[in-house]
């Protein structure tokens, strides 16, 4: 949530070099955006605006004075409206000192009570404008020593940047959000919460890791512990990321792309190392309590895997939401085994549920995208999707190979892993086929059909329905229809009643023993003026119009997500939503 990124190096147009970073980092947030530059005689600039950064031809041309250090940030609110005072950076009222942060100051109200009692005029609601005034209460001792000082008082999860008009430095901290330093040949430094953002300049990254701080000057990158002010040595890593990964390529949007990349990621995800998956297989079958945890989609395919342990393995496992990890706490112990599924690896809920485990000696896992992520360094075994970068906020990609993952980690616990993979390289295929225009054509027609519906409900039973609760999340997050997911039979013990004259219910159908149950629901439905649409290997009389997926098997919740992936895109563009940046939404979640 929030992106942050600044440049420090021998370029004189660093304030271009940070708009251009920031639309990479628009993902995080896009109601406003800001950047301050800093000239060489000190002066600072700061120009921020409310609305999307992506739609920035240029800065002002006061901006465009020769710099070679700025700092900016794409905002997700959290505390204050989305206003131009609201925006980063924020400053002291002199404007000599500059901040940009991404998270929440916990305690805020109370510091900027005091900070207000000794004199210290607020122009924003937010809680990050504290920091440039509790900075600017110690300036005297120098700016490095002032931010540490201004950390030791803040409490919460945060990422946060610092310059002042006095020193030629950038200073970063970080309790719980990313920041990652890159490095380039020609000694520019740049600071920001992900990759992508310079990746056309450098692939050479330094992690800072929590209660670490950065200072970046023309000594270069020095790293500090926050607490003992010991210099920490960073090790530079290589990253193999393709620029192009992360751009749209010939599509109008990343969600496109993305839904169509499913038929190399898919591949990517069955592919993954035996050994690691037979270790983790090994370490289910060991541990005294297995747990899955991930938030929004990451949350649902945590419950299909809950469903795939069931059948293929054999074996129990507990799901949970990070936000509601809290109450597994009595029961974890040196012997739990935590599965975190995440597509950044830097969701805070997550994060923070999985602190608790490994402080009651729990083992982690995770099964991340971005392998550089917070929750990736902080397991001891990580199962990578290597799915690319995901872009768009609504998972989709990302979705599908934790669900191939997670399958394969059932048939391995079962003893079956080859057995897995042949069921998955067998579906391979058809998805390929199922990407097809003429495909994408009819979930078109369906898009026009059910564009002005009021509600969309989704029925399915076992590993079905935690898909309609998945489906349901991305047709909310991106259409903005009332959408809801619910186990076909619990929908007459309430859900029903939200059924009237051609209210559309999507019915996920797979060739198994609920197969004839999900159908009588559907017709349930029918019988109350429900329009019918089947996701389904074969059609059925009780639907009005049939989606048709290849038979699956225990593939089925892959191949069922795909049309609703689709529709959720299609339904974006004829309701003229942008799918990629849906409305009060950001990718990655690092706030609670
Ligand atoms: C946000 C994204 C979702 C994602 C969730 C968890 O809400 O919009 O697409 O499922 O965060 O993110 P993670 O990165 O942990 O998978």
């Amino acid at each position: 949530m929030c992106g942050i990124f600044s440049y420090f190096g021998p370029s004189d147009k660093a304030a271009e070099i940070v708009l251009k970073g920031l639309k990479k980092l628009e993902y995080r947030g896009y109601d406003s955006w800001g950047i301050a530059a800093k000239s060489a005689s000190g002066d600072i600039k700061i120009e921020k605006h409310v609305g999307k950064i992506s739609e920035v031809i240029s800065l002002n041309s006061e901006m465009m004075m020769p710099s070679h250090l700025a700092l900016g940030h794409s905002r997700w609110a959290t505390h204050g409206g989305v206003t131009q005072y609201n925006a980063h950076p924020h400053s002291t009222e002199n404007q000599d000192i500059i901040v940009v942060h991404n998270g929440i100051f916990e305690n805020y109200l109370e510091l900027k009570q005091s900070l207000i009692e000794k004199g210290h005029q607020f122009r924003s609601e937010t809680d990050s404008e504290v920091f440039a005034h509790l900075i600017e209460e110690n300036i005297k001792l120098g700016l490095e020593k002032a931010f540490k000082m201004a950390c030791d008082m803040v409490t919460g999860r945060y990422a946060i940047l610092a310059m002042s008009k006095y020193e030629n430095k950038i200073i970063a901290a970080r309790r719980g959000s990313p920041l990652i330093i890159g490095k380039a040949q020609d000694g520019a430094h740049f600071i920001a919460s992900d990759v992508p953002a310079f990746l056309e300049y450098t692939k050479d990254v330094m992690y800072l890791d929590d209660n670490q701080m950065v200072v970046i000057s023309d000594e270069g990158a020095n790293f500090f512990d926050l607490a003992s002010e010991k210099q920490i040595e960073k090790r530079v890593i290589s990253i193999d990321w393709k620029e192009e990964m992360a751009d749209k390529g010939d599509y109008q949007h990343f969600m496109m792309k993305e839904i169509m990349e499913q038929k190399e990621t898919i591949t990517k995800a069955i592919n993954l190392d035996t050994e690691k998956i037979m270790e983790v297989a090994k370490k289910i079958k060991g541990a005294y309590g297995t747990y899955f945890v991930g938030c929004g989609t990451a949350g649902k395919v945590a419950m299909v895997g809950e469903y795939l342990f069931s059948e293929i393995a054999k074996k129990h496992v507990n799901v949970k939401f990070g936000s509601e990890f809290k109450s597994a706490k009595n029961f974890l112990t040196d012997r739990s085994l935590v599965i975190a599924i995440s597509q950044s690896g830097e969701t805070a809920d997550t994060l923070e549920a999985l602190e608790m485990a490994k402080s009651k000696g729990a083992t982690i896992v995770s099964i991340v995208n971005v392998e550089t992520s917070t929750m990736a360094r902080y397991s001891d075994i990580v199962l990578p999707l290597k799915a690319g970068p995901e872009k768009a906020v609504a998972s989709t990609k990302a979705t599908t190979s934790q669900i191939a993952i997670l399958t394969l980690l059932a048939y391995a616990v079962a003893d079956k892993l080859d057995e897995g993979r042949q069921m998955l390289i067998a579906i391979e295929g058809q998805i390929n086929d199922m990407l097809n225009p003429r495909y994408e054509e009819r979930i078109n027609s369906l898009s026009e059909e059910i564009k002005d519906s009021k509600d969309i409900v989704i029925i399915g039973r076992g590993a079905n329905f935690p898909i309609a609760l998945e489906a349901a999340i991305k047709l909310q997050e991106v259409s903005y229809i009332h959408a809801e997911g619910f186990a076909g039979g619990e929908l007459k013990h309430g859900p029903i009643a939200l059924i009237s004259e051609g209210t559309p219910c999507i019915v996920l159908v797979s060739n198994d023993e609920s197969k004839q149950e999900i159908l009588s629901n559907a017709m349930e439905v029918k019988s109350r003026g429900g329009f019918i649409v089947g996701i389904s290997p074969e059609n059925a009389e009780v639907f009005d119009i049939w989606i048709k997926v290849p038979d699956a098997g225990f593939a089925s919740p892959i191949v069922n997500i795909i049309p609703i992936q689709i529709l959720a895109y299609k339904l974006a563009l004829a309701r003229q939503n942008n799918p990629d940046m849906p409305r009060n939404l950001a990718k990655s979640v690092t706030v609670k």
